[in-house]
C-alpha cells in the first residue's frame, strides 16, 4: 500500500505501485538503454526557472495573474521546424498580449509543447481494417501509421524525443530572448492568415494602441532596455505519462538538495492516471514542479482530497493547478460542489479551465472535432460559477496551433463539418486554429476584465 510519507519516496518507489497507460514495450533491455542514455544527458530546463513558475502561479491562486497554457494535443517529431514553432509561439504571445492589454492582467505562459509526444488511449489496441494493432501512443513511443511495424513501441523515440523536446526548447529560448517576443513586435505576431479576418483587424487596432503606449513612454525617456519590454517569459509543459522518461529527467537542484523533473517546467496528471494509490501520483508527489491535475466530470470530491493531500501536503500556493475538463453539459452541476468542497478546506489552488476535453465529438464523417461555441460556453460557464463561488478562476488550458488548420467547428468563419477535411492535421484531438484562438483571447480578455 502507498503510505504517502516523504521518506518512502524515491526517484524509482513508482515501480513499487501500478502504472497505468504504459506502452507494452517488446523488450525491456531495450528501454533500459535507452533511459539510461537519458539519465546521462544534461536537464531540459533548470530548478531556478521551475521556482519562477512556481511562484508565478501562486499568483494566479489569489488572481494576481492568470495562467494560459495552450498548444498541441499531440505535437510529432515531423513537425519539429522552425515555421511550426514560431507560428505555435506566436499565436500564445498574441493570446498573452490581448489577455494583459485588454484583460488587465499579469499572464503566465505556458506552453504544451518541447516534449508533449506521449499520448494516453481509451484502448489498448485498435483495429484498422482486418489488423488489430497496437494504438498509437504518441511519437515518443510508436508511430501513427496503421501498420504492426509502425505501432510497435520503440523505446529509441524517448531518446529521439528528448532531442526533439531540446531543438524545440533551444529555438523557444531564442524566440523569446531574443528580441522576437519584444513589444516592439507585437503587430508582427500577426498571422498572414489572420491579419484580414476581423479578429485580425481587432488585433491590429490593439497592437497599434500598444505600440503609441510603449512609443510615448519612449519620447519621455522612460528606458525601454528592460525584460519587460524585449522579453517574454514562457515555460514548457507536457502530460507527465512515461514514468521511465520523467524518472531519467529527474535530477537534484545542486543549490536545494531537491528532486526536480527537468523535462518541463510544469508537468500534469492526465484524468486516466491520477489514482491515488498509482504510480503517476507517487512519482510526481515527490517533484517540487508545479503540478497540474486533470479532473472530468465524474471525479469523486473526497478522492480528490485525498490526491491533493498527497501531491500538496503544505498547501503551497503555486504547486498545484486543478485542470477542470467537464464540459459544457456538465459543468454547471459538477463545478460548484468541487470548488466548495475545496474553499471549505481552505486549500490554495490554481483554478484553470480545459473547454476542450470533454466537448469532442465525432461527425458523421468520422472527424473529431469540437464546437467553438461549446468551448466558449464551458469557459463562460467556468467563470460565472467561480464568481458566483467567490473564487479565483485563475487560468485556461488550450488544445490549439498557429497554423490555419480546420479542426474545430464554429469561430469567426463558421468552419462547418464539411470544412473539416480541407485542413485537418492533428495526430490526437482537434485544436483552435490561430483565429479561432484569438477570438477566444479576445472573449476571455472581456471576462476578466469584469
Ligand atoms: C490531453 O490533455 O490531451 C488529455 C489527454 O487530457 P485528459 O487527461 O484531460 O483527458
Ligand atoms: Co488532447
Amino acid at each position: 500500500m502507498n503510505e504517502n510519507t516523504s521518506d518512502t519516496w524515491s526517484l524509482s518507489s513508482w515501480k513499487n505501485f501500478t502504472a497505468l497507460q504504459q506502452p507494452n514495450w517488446p523488450d525491456e533491455t531495450a528501454v533500459d538503454i535507452a533511459l539510461a542514455e537519458l539519465k546521462q544527458l544534461p536537464p531540459l530546463v533548470f530548478a531556478g526557472e521551475i521556482r519562477a513558475l512556481k511562484a508565478l502561479l501562486g499568483k494566479a491562486v489569489t488572481g494576481e495573474a492568470f495562467l494560459l497554457q495552450g498548444g498541441d494535443c499531440s505535437e510529432n517529431f515531423a513537425k519539429v521546424s522552425a515555421p511550426k514553432i514560431r507560428e505555435a509561439l506566436k499565436v500564445l504571445l498574441q493570446m498573452a498580449i490581448t489577455l494583459t492589454y485588454a484583460g488587465g492582467v499579469p499572464v503566465i505562459k505556458v506552453g504544451r509543447i518541447a516534449g508533449q509526444f506521449a499520448k494516453p488511449r481509451s484502448a489498448d489496441t485498435e483495429t484498422v481494417g482486418d489488423l488489430v494493432l497496437p494504438s498509437y501512443r504518441g511519437d515518443m513511443v510508436n508511430d501513427a501509421a496503421p501498420t504492426g511495424a509502425a505501432r510497435t513501441p520503440d523505446p529509441q523515440r524517448m531518446v529521439k524525443g528528448y532531442h526533439m523536446a531540446a531543438a524545440t526548447l533551444n529555438l523557444l529560448r531564442a524566440f523569446t530572448r531574443g528580441g522576437f517576443a519584444a513589444l516592439h513586435r507585437v503587430q508582427a505576431w500577426n498571422q498572414e492568415f489572420v491579419s484580414q479576418s476581423p479578429m485580425g483587424m481587432t488585433y491590429e487596432r490593439m497592437a497599434k494602441q500598444i505600440d503609441e503606449a510603449i512609443r510615448f513612454m519612449e519620447t519621455i525617456g522612460i528606458s525601454m532596455d528592460t525584460p519587460q519590454i524585449n522579453q517574454a517569459q514562457f515555460f514548457t509543459s507536457h502530460e507527465a505519462l512515461l514514468l521511465g522518461y520523467e524518472e531519467a529527467l529527474t535530477r537534484v537542484d545542486s543549490t536545494t538538495g531537491d528532486w526536480y523533473d527537468c523535462s518541463a517546467h510544469l508537468l500534469w496528471i492526465g484524468e486516466r492516471t491520477r489514482q491515488v494509490d498509482g504510480a503517476h501520483v507517487e512519482f510526481l508527489r515527490g517533484v517540487l514542479n508545479p503540478l497540474g491535475v486533470k479532473v472530468g466530470p465524474g471525479h469523486d470530491i473526497d478522492d480528490l482530497r485525498r490526491l491533493i493531500d498527497v501531491l500538496n501536503p503544505a498547501n503551497e500556493p503555486g504547486r498545484l493547478t486543478l485542470i477542470t475538463r467537464l464540459g459544457v453539459s456538465q459543468i454547471d452541476d459538477v463545478l460548484p460542489p468541487l470548488i466548495r468542497a475545496m474553499k471549505q478546506d481552505g486549500r490554495a489552488i490554481v483554478w484553470s479551465c480545459d473547454p476542450m476535453h470533454a466537448n469532442t465529438i465525432t461527425t458523421g464523417g468520422g472527424h473529431k472535432t469540437r464546437k467553438f461555441n461549446d468551448i466558449l460556453t464551458e469557459l463562460r460557464s467556468f467563470f460565472e460559477i467561480h464568481w458566483a463561488e467567490g473564487t479565483i478562476p485563475g487560468g485556461v488550458h488550450f488544445e490549439l496551433t498557429g497554423d490555419n488548420v480546420t479542426e474545430c467547428t464554429g469561430g469567426a468563419r463558421d468552419i462547418g463539418d464539411d470544412d473539416l477535411i480541407i485542413n485537418y492535421e492533428t495526430s490526437c484531438d482537434p485544436r483552435l486554429n490561430a483565429e479561432q484562438s484569438l477570438e477566444l483571447a479576445f472573449q476571455l480578455a472581456e471576462m476578466i476584465r469584469t
